[in-house]
């Protein structure tokens, strides 16, 4: 039996590549227009970074992580998300001493999650995000919303939901995680292990678990909106008024949290609302992490982030029938007829290329016909046709597959003939 690709990971062939290739190109310049430069952090880490960064109370470190000893015998992990390993990379290599701030960084690459696999759920997943570190101002958070809205709407998505939602600052989150203690503890053994396992180290968890989500004390939890104290509503309301003044629509949701143990004030997701997406609508989290760069060992140094999969973009851009752009093109195909054609097109080829001209000849000696039918499903735009005559003559039959127009072109002069045309 041959060997089949693992599950939950795909093979991304040429064809389809092309959509992730223009998908690349145009978040990059996005990027570029709001200043975030590129970060390239490893796959795997040491383990405790996500133990610590992500929190091991949630999801992902507790059941999703693809963990393993090194012939060293160190614990270490493929990473199941990006901002663990940048805010790493940020406090290792002192990018808080840097005269520029706040960093501004994106990156893009795959991420590992043992998850079940399902539609627009994979183990492999390739996320584009970006984390501005070292601002606590509302109107970057702004911005980092806006950069996300904004690839998808380049892109050519209409149905997008934002939904957003404030987690507070440390004092609100406490005072909220008592109120949280206290409203499940005295029926605590009525939830399931893992609820029982959260109600001390972190409560608010329970509200996303999915196996007691219709216990009736689920539905009157205190809400934290009611315990953020005023700093965090200013905080919130401001971020707000930014995004009415981009003219960017969100609702608020009090119930989204995130399953990530980093954030405090802005948490928020955007969501594909359109017909037959599937079970899974997220198409994009992120929020503020004001204390992880002191939980890794660095300085005070507040962020804020997003991270979105390509795989779901792609499924959001399928579901609203949105085709990207496909990017192939082919300058010229040389057609040959004989042996001494096929040496010529082999030299002219290689200078066609050396002139910056995509070009393509034959290599399975196949017939003239078999040959122009290549030429054809490669798009071509020109063809030069190589025979005994041409040789003899030294001038090459040029066609243009567009207009249908065919020329004697001099070989000196064919690849000023083909760049300029
Ligand atoms: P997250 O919500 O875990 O956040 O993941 C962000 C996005 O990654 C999701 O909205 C989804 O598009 C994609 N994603 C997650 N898991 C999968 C999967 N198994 N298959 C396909 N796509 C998936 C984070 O990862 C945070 N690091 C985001 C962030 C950046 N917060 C601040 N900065």
């Amino acid at each position: 039996m041959s060997i089949q690709i693992p599950r939950g990971t795909q093979d991304i062939l040429p064809g389809t590549v092309e959509k992730w290739q223009y998908i690349e190109k145009v978040a990059k310049e996005l990027c570029e227009q709001y200043q975030y430069k590129e970060i390239r952090t490893p796959m795997f880490e040491h383990t405790e970074l996500f133990e610590r960064g992500v929190g091991d109370t949630t999801d992902i470190v507790q059941k999703e992580m693809y963990t393993f000893q090194d012939r060293g015998e160190r614990s270490l992990t493929l990473r199941p998300e990006g901002t663990a390993g940048v805010v790493r990379s940020f406090v290792q290599h002192k990018l808080f001493g840097q005269v520029n701030q706040p960093v501004k960084l994106f990156y893009n690459g795959p991420m590992f999650r043992y998850e079940r696999p399902q539609a627009g759920r994979f183990r492999q997943f390739v996320q584009f995000g970006v984390e501005a570190i070292g601002s606590d101002d509302p109107s970057i958070d702004a911005e980092v919303i806006s950069l996300a809205m904004e690839l998808y709407t380049r892109l050519g998505l209409k149905k997008l939901k934002l939904v957003i939602n404030s987690l507070g600052d440390t004092e609100s989150r406490i005072a909220h995680k008592e109120a949280l203690i206290n409203h499940f503890k005295p029926r605590i053994n009525e939830f399931c292990h893992d609820c029982q396992m959260r109600l001390e180290k972190n409560p608010l968890r329970i509200l996303d678990c999915k196996k007691d989500r219709d216990h009736e004390l689920m539905a009157t939890a205190p809400s934290l909106a009611n315990y953020l104290n005023a700093e965090s509503s200013a905080y919130f309301n401001k971020l707000q008024h930014y995004l009415t003044l981009m003219g960017i629509e969100f609702e608020v949701d009090s119930n989204l949290v995130r399953g990530l143990d980093y954030y405090n004030h802005t948490a928020f997701e955007i969501m594909s609302s359109a017909e037959g997406f599937g079970a899974i609508t997220t198409l994009c989290g992120g929020g503020r992490y004001n204390g992880l760069s002191e939980d890794l060992g660095g300085p005070s140094a507040p962020g804020i982030g997003f991270a979105l999969s390509i795989e779901r973009l792609l499924s959001a851009l399928d579901a609203e029938s949105i085709e990207l752009p496909a990017e192939t093109s082919l300058d010229c195909y040389f057609v040959t007829m004989g042996e001494q054609a096929k040496d010529k097109a082999v030299e002219l080829t290689y200078k066609a290329r050396k002139h910056n001209l995509s070009a393509e000849m034959d290599t399975l000696n196949r017939k003239m016909k078999a040959q122009l039918k290549s030429a054809d499903r490669l798009k071509a735009k020109f063809v030069a046709i190589i025979g005994e005559n041409e040789l003899s003559e030294g001038a090459v039959v040029v066609k243009n597959l567009e207009s249908g127009t065919q020329e004697n072109v001099p070989f000196e002069q064919l690849f000023d003939y083909l760049t300029q045309s």
